[in-house]
């Protein structure tokens, strides 16, 4: 048996570089994982099971969990099968990829209960095959990611701000397909390279930003209300993560966040790296 966290990540700063033929948009963006997530435990079994306690997910195969698994068994040859308990916290639908987290830790996970010594190298390049963003958390938790997301190159881990990050969460949930389409971009064969973004966040240079808040605040007006009623209390940066809907948030609130809206949720989080060897953790308080 094996109990792993699996964390939720945020994009500090996001480009939509443009739409490509194949209908995916092609990303230039730094992720990074932080100290909150869900916790995942695996064991060995008879078949394929998932137990999760949020009853809105779905537990048959459209559950990029159990997309994991069998996409394991495909690239192996191992006929392993695996029980998993997934205790969820991290909101869906959120820009925060929760789901994308889910399928690399459990990835990781049958890799290590099956013994089947696959380099963290080849799981990142097969999970591609099941999600765009799933193949960064194989990275050591910061990574400069292109193409349309599965370009992953590891940087320094960012330093944790000295006044704090918190995650906001409204009540608002927005899908990420829905986001990307409303972007409405007309289809290209090749694109202007941007790497050049990687090279200003390293050196300290680039102002955070994320693409999709113009089209999120032009669809939710509302959105835009919560983040500049973030700003008011107190942040010094908020910006969308991934597609939206929650904002990662720099600085110190001077009020209680909760107030603000109904259905708010704020969680305070530190950034979170890895080592070579390990997955991430957290001490549980
Ligand atoms: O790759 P993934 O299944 O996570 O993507 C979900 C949806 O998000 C895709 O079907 C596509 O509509 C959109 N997407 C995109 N460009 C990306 C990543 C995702 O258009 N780089």
């Amino acid at each position: 048996m094996l109990q792993l966290f699996s964390p939720a990540k945020i994009n500090l700063f996001l480009r939509v570089v443009g739409k490509r033929l194949d209908g995916y948009h092609e990303l230039s963006t730094v992720l990074q994982t932080v100290d909150f997530g869900d916790y995942i435990t695996l064991e060995q079994s008879d078949s394929d099971q998932l137990i999760c306690n949020d009853p809105a997910l779905p537990n048959d195969e459209s559950n990029l969990v159990l997309k994991a698994v069998k996409l394991f068994r495909l690239k192996t040859g191992i006929k392993s099968f695996f029980k998993i308990y997934l205790c969820k916290y991290i909101p869906t639908q959120a820009g925060l990829g929760g789901g994308s987290s889910n399928a690399a830790t459990v990835l990781w996970g049958c890799n290590q209960l099956s013994r089947a010594n696959v380099s963290d190298k080849d799981l990142q390049t097969w999970s591609a095959e099941i999600g765009s963003d799933i193949p960064f958390f194989f990275s050591k938790g910061t990574a400069y990611c292109t193409g349309r997301g599965e370009h992953v190159f590891d940087i320094e881990p960012s330093k944790n701000p000295s006044d704090g990050i918190s995650l906001v969460k409204p009540a608002l949930s927005l899908s990420t397909q829905a986001v990307f389409s409303l972007l409405g971009m007309t289809p290209k064969r090749e694109f202007k390279n941007h790497h050049s973004d990687r090279v200003d966040y390293e050196q300290g240079r680039l102002v955070p930003f994320n693409d999709f808040e113009a089209v999120v605040f032009a669809i939710s007006p509302e959105m835009r209300l919560l983040k500049n009623r973030l700003i008011e209390a107190g942040f010094k940066t908020v910006i969308l993560s991934g597609s939206g809907s929650s904002f990662y948030c720099i600085g110190k609130p001077n009020q209680n966040l909760t107030l603000l809206e109904p259905g708010l949720r704020v969680f305070p989080v530190s950034f979170l790296n890895r080592s070579c060897n390990d997955w991430y953790s957290v001490v549980r308080s």
